[in-house]
């Protein structure tokens, strides 16, 4: 394994250790994400009463695997605690999420949860956000309008592609990928694009994450936001 995933693993299964019986968890996708999955799996073979929720197709797949005990979210509104992973987080714990194409889900999971915990290796923190393409999820009908709307910003935009035909979403939808280089202000960036009408979710995470849990160097550092 290498460092990075071992410092995946570590924030997975230092974060799996805040689930307590009777929770409903939010599993988050990507593969961070999927070592919260081995973990939480080991877990309730030992006997954790759960239910869980996923945060995708994929996600879903492989809770059936381990025997996850799931639910779907349409009957429900709030959460206990989701654990997901981040392509990129700051001090102030605002992430840019949706590397791996479920941000929409993400989004609203998290957004229900009354606890979120990021779990990353240390190349994800970052000083300020922006390396890594924002994705924006879109109605496909909007994806053309979206894009313009979004080039207008002056940064260059991309349709994401699978197999060379755009990529579906879970919820049928399209991303396109945003290369702002740097986000000098995350609200406002935030505030433009959730505005462009067609959008379905982008996914600058400014407030939804409570805890961040970094490993590195064969430990873990956990950090929580300041909201006072
Ligand atoms: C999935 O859509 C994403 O939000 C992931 O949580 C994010 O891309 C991190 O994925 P990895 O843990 O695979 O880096």
């Amino acid at each position: 394994m290498s460092d990075l995933e071992a410092e995946k693993a570590l924030a997975a299964k230092r974060a799996v250790d805040e689930i307590q019986d009777g929770m409903l968890v939010g599993l988050g996708t990507g593969s961070t994400a999927n070592y919260v999955l081995k973990y939480l799996g080991k877990r309730v073979a030992a006997g954790l009463r759960i239910t869980a929720v996923p945060t995708s197709r994929m996600t879903e797949a492989l809770a059936r695997e381990l025997a996850v005990p799931l639910v779907a979210f349409g009957g429900l509104s709030s959460v206990d605690l989701t654990i997901d992973g981040a392509d990129e987080i700051d001090q102030n714990l605002q992430a840019i999420k949706g590397g791996g194409g479920a941000l929409l889900r993400e989004k609203v999971i998290a957004a229900a949860s009354a606890r979120v915990i990021a779990v990353v290796d240390s190349s994800k923190v970052v000083r300020r956000l922006g390396r890594f393409p924002l994705p924006v999820e879109v109605f496909p009908f909007a994806a053309e309008f979206v894009g313009a709307r979004l080039a207008d910003l002056g940064v260059p935009v991309s349709l994401r592609l699978q197999n060379d035909d755009p990529l579906l979403t879970d919820h049928g939808n399209h991303i396109l990928d945003v290369a702002f280089g740097v986000i000098t202000d995350p609200q406002q960036t935030a505030l433009a694009i959730a505005a462009i009408p067609g959008v379905a979710a982008h996914s600058l995470f400014l407030s939804e994450i409570d805890t961040i849990i970094v490993g590195r160097d064969g430990a873990v550092d956990v950090r929580h936001a300041d909201r006072s």
